[in-house]
């Protein structure tokens, strides 16, 4: 019984990503926390509320520039997380002089019911860039309460209140974000939920739990599922989901196709939350142009250009229909400051082709990939588009068991070698660099990777 509690909260601590109590995380400190650094991280263990993934911390950073970060010890990462924020690489020069030039202006924070040039500007810009006919835009701090808007306006176009999202997927911490995500992580503990959120399978070509290892039969599954809650539970509002699953699954252009088809039979809006694979990270401005346009489209993470936070939604004309109530209330719903830094990201993506970049670069890297997972057997599957790339480490090939621990070895070891990155489900390493890495340093960071995969295959632990 307590073996069977123990591995279980394994397996719910690793949904969202790497944990932090575990044994190696502890060696971790005590071979890279010394002098000054020690001294930051028990401050902060001191005085910040511990939580899962977060507190107690990995390191304590001095700077973050460019392509990397950098900690207390001087020690510099080629950073593939970067919490989805750096998709123009931290503190970019042109981005942080766009912000200092609209301090300078003297608009800044701008008191509700005022608008200003850059939040127009901002609105105006996203209407022109963003998929299908979707022109309207509201913003607001985070990318949590930019998925509560959503939802809410799907509520009041539709006046349906339940909604169908995805299993192992992650919205925000809010509560309905949490309520349509799909992870135990930020539901334990929480009593009943939004009410009417329902959940079905992302399509999953290398894990699904039908053992399907044809597309159309995972795509046909799936959308069955679906179909059969329309049908059976009626008022339904939303399908929430990320067009690309954020372990990454690229789910068939079928896919969506039969989704999108289902909503408008339905009746149901189609969300995208592309709050981690909007501008330019898939290889296209907004990873939905890979598939379908959605009826509302959320934003976060790097519209704040890597140095504010701000979020949005984007949809169109006709769900334009709620005068009389309101979607999202916040404070910095216009904040001129965050628009002039979301427009500066804009122009830098594509003043230097970022996505062009992203999408040649991606297909290199993913050669590569491919190229080690026929010499290295911890390799179960690489999976991605763009700089948005998974790789699934497994014991063996043909069970797909997890290699949870040796992920997390790994994880380790890389960060000893300067490369920073994310695991997620356990034993799927993330690598989503910022979109202005060069070949070289995509390179170093392979190079870093598949010394250390090899390493812990030849039981060179931690
Ligand atoms: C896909 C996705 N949606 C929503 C969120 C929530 O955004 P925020 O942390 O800004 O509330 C995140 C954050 O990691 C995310 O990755």
């Amino acid at each position: 019984m307590g073996n069977l509690r123990a591995e279980k909260e394994k397996r719910i601590e690793r949904e969202q990503g790497d944990v932090n109590t575990t044994p190696n995380r502890k060696k971790y400190w005590e071979s890279n926390l010394t002098g000054q650094a020690l001294k930051v991280f028990e401050m902060d263990n001191r005085y910040f509320l511990h939580q899962a993934l977060s507190t107690p911390v990995l390191n304590v950073l001095s700077r973050a520039h460019g392509i990397y970060i950098e900690d207390l010890n001087g020690n510099r990462y080629i950073d593939m997380h970067g919490n989805g924020v750096h998709n123009a690489g931290f503190n970019n020069p042109e981005i942080v002089q766009a912000v200092k030039n609209q301090l300078d202006t003297e608009m800044s924070f701008c008191p509700r019911r005022y608008t200003n040039y850059p939040a127009v500007n901002l609105a105006k810009k996203l209407a022109e860039i963003t998929p299908g006919d979707l022109c309207k835009s509201l913003f607001c701090p985070g990318g949590s309460e930019a998925i509560e808007m959503a939802i809410t306006l799907a509520k009041q176009v539709t006046g349906n209140f339940k909604t169908i999202s995805f299993w192992d997927s992650f919205h925000g911490a809010g509560f309905a974000a949490a309520s349509v995500g799909g992870e135990e992580h930020f539901k334990g503990g929480m009593g009943p939920m939004m009410p009417g959120a329902m959940h079905v399978e992302f399509p999953n070509y290398y894990r699904n739990p039908w053992g399907f290892e044809e597309q159309h039969d995972v795509d046909a599954e799936c959308l069955r599922q679906i179909e059969l809650i329309l049908k059976r539970e009626p008022q339904v509002a939303a399908i929430i989901g990320e067009p690309i699953s954020a372990t990454p699954v690229v789910p068939s252009r079928r896919y969506w196709e039969g989704v999108k088809a289902l909503c408008e039979e339905h009746g149901v809006l189609l969300i995208f939350d592309e709050i981690i694979e909007g501008f330019g990270r898939t290889g296209k401005m907004f990873a939905g142009e890979h598939f379908v346009a959605p009826d509302i489209l959320v934003l976060g993470k790097s519209l704040g250009g890597g140095l504010v936070p701000f979020a949005g939604i984007v949809t169109r004309k006709r769900y334009d229909v709620c005068p009389d109530r309101s979607i999202g209330h916040y404070t910095h719903e216009k904040n001129a400051l965050c628009a002039a830094a979301a427009l500066a990201e804009i122009k830098y993506i594509e003043n230097n082709k970022l996505i062009e970049h992203a999408a040649g670069m991606g297909e290199y890297a993913i050669r590569r990939l491919n190229d080690f997972k026929e010499h290295h057997p911890l390799i179960g599957n690489i999976a991605g588009v763009g700089l948005h790339l998974g790789i699934d480490l497994v014991r063996d090939r043909k069970t797909k068991e997890r290699a949870v621990d040796e992920a997390e070895i790994v994880m380790y070891k890389c960060m000893e070698k300067g490369l920073a990155f994310k695991t997620i489900e356990g034993n799927i390493i993330t690598l989503r660099p910022a979109l202005i890495i060069s070949k070289e340093e995509m390179d170093r960071a392979l190079d870093i990777l598949e010394e250390s995969i090899g390493e812990v295959e030849r039981g060179i632990l931690y």
